[in-house]
């Protein structure tokens, strides 16, 4: 029976970034994931990081190629009744966000465990886990065609909206809260130049449309589009016109089109469960809350997540004390709903909402307030920034 300090269910960005930090501390870990290392670092993901992850990659020692190639960004244009404002995040704030797909994260963290000879298990079957309500907590996996039981000290549950730790909590200690939307968003890949230097938003009344990029040579694009929309329904060309029929014209112009080199729908929700902590089990990242993409959260509430769970094993693996680790639930908590209320917000006020014409001048009237107010510019900033982390 094998054995390690921290078990870590997933390897995606919150997984990966957890182990990497927890080696560079000298504490040992295994990740387990179901898929293919290929499969993992094909997904097509977000792309804007706060300064704050940003930090924390860069104290995971895999910053290298994010600090140069990252495009930095002081402000993003919000589209709305025929005008175009910039939100000038750094004026505001003094600071801005970096612009770097969560794909190329993923790469750099997984090239980062493979350096360390620490790779995740990859194509880990039926992991299941016990015991964590006790101190001898156990996963059992299947790899290769052989059954495996690991007994860890910890716990990490880091497998997303679908993994199988949140799920395996008993219903009557943990409790959700999930907010679904009327809407998904049909984003494209391109190897076309952004046709804006930063990422644009538009509240049109045909519904929303997002401009944002990978690289100067490489945009990404959404329109929000209805659930039952399959997305065969929008071949490229329907999609370019519907996205400059929705972008502030000045913009739309600069759209250069060509093919999708991917195209999907993804539905919106907002989702948290409390507590994330079920003794020797925690919760980090998407198996313990999701966000609308609008306001660009997900990466980086899971980054938050890891840097403070992180600090609270290294606590207890180096001093014996879990005063951290107690106050793991409660803190992350307290960020989590704060981004979940942001990102609540900014799609309800950038996205069509059915049939709606009172909704939609309340939506102008607040944008219109909101550009003319250095107070409610000031807010949108800060929380699109990232908001600093409380003091330990
Ligand atoms: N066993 C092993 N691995 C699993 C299991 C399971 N039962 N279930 C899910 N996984 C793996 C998935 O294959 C995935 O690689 O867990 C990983 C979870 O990764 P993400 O879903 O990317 O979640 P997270 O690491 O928290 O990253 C959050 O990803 O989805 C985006 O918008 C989100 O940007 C945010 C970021
Ligand atoms: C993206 O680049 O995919 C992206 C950027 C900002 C968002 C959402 C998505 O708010």
């Amino acid at each position: 029976m094998a054995r390690t300090q921290v078990a870590i269910i997933g390897a995606g960005p919150s997984g990966l970034l957890l182990s990497q930090l927890l080696h560079l501390h000298g504490i040992d870990s295994v990740v387990l994931e179901r898929q293919s290392r290929d499969h993992v670092e094909g997904r097509i993901r977000a792309g804007v990081l706060e300064q704050g992850t940003v930090d924390l990659l860069t104290m995971a020692k895999v910053d290298h190629r994010l600090q140069r190639e990252r495009l930095v960004h002081d402000g993003f244009a919000l589209g709305f009744a025929g005008r175009s404002f910039r939100v000038d995040l750094k004026g505001l704030t003094g600071t801005g966000v970096s612009v770097y797909g969560q794909t190329e994260v993923t790469k750099d963290l997984m090239d980062a465990r493979a350096a360390a000879r620490s790779p995740p298990i990859f194509e880990a079957g039926n992991v299941g886990i016990a015991g964590f309500d006790g101190d001898h907590p156990t996963v059992r996996y299947t790899h290769e065609g052989r059954s495996h039981e690991l007994v860890c000290d910890y716990i990490i549950g880091c497998d997303g909206y679908h993994g199988v730790c949140r799920r395996s909590v008993p219903a009557a200690l943990i409790q959700t809260f999930e907010r679904v939307y009327p809407f998904g968003w049909l984003g494209i890949l391109a190897d076309v130049p952004p046709a804006s230097h930063e990422l644009v938003y538009s509240n049109h009344p045909r519904g929303f449309a997002m401009c944002s990029m990978r690289s100067l040579t490489r945009s990404r694009y959404y329109v929000q589009c209805g659930l039952e929309e399959p997305v065969d329904a929008w071949p490229d060309s329907r999609f370019w016109d519907e996205l400059r029929l929705r972008l502030p014209v000045d913009v739309a112009e600069a759209v250069v089109t060509g093919p999708s080199i991917e195209k999907s729908i993804a539905p919106l929700r907002s989702f948290v469960v409390e507590p994330l902590r079920f003794g020797r089990l925690f919760l980090v990242g998407d198996a313990a809350h999701i966000v609308p993409p609008t306001g660009a959260k997900g990466l980086n509430l899971a980054a938050a997540d890891v840097r403070i769970l992180y600090r609270a094993l290294v606590e207890r693996f180096r001093t014996g004390r879990t005063h951290l680790l107690d106050r793991y639930s409660d803190q992350v908590l307290r960020r989590i709903w704060m981004a979940e209320r942001f990102s609540w917000w900014f799609t309800s006020v950038t996205h069509k909402f059915s049939d709606d014409p009172f909704g939609h001048r309340l939506q102008l009237a607040e944008l219109d307030y909101l550009t003319g107010s250095t107070a409610a510019l000031t807010s949108l900033a800060e929380n699109y920034v990232g908001l600093p982390f409380s003091p330990d």
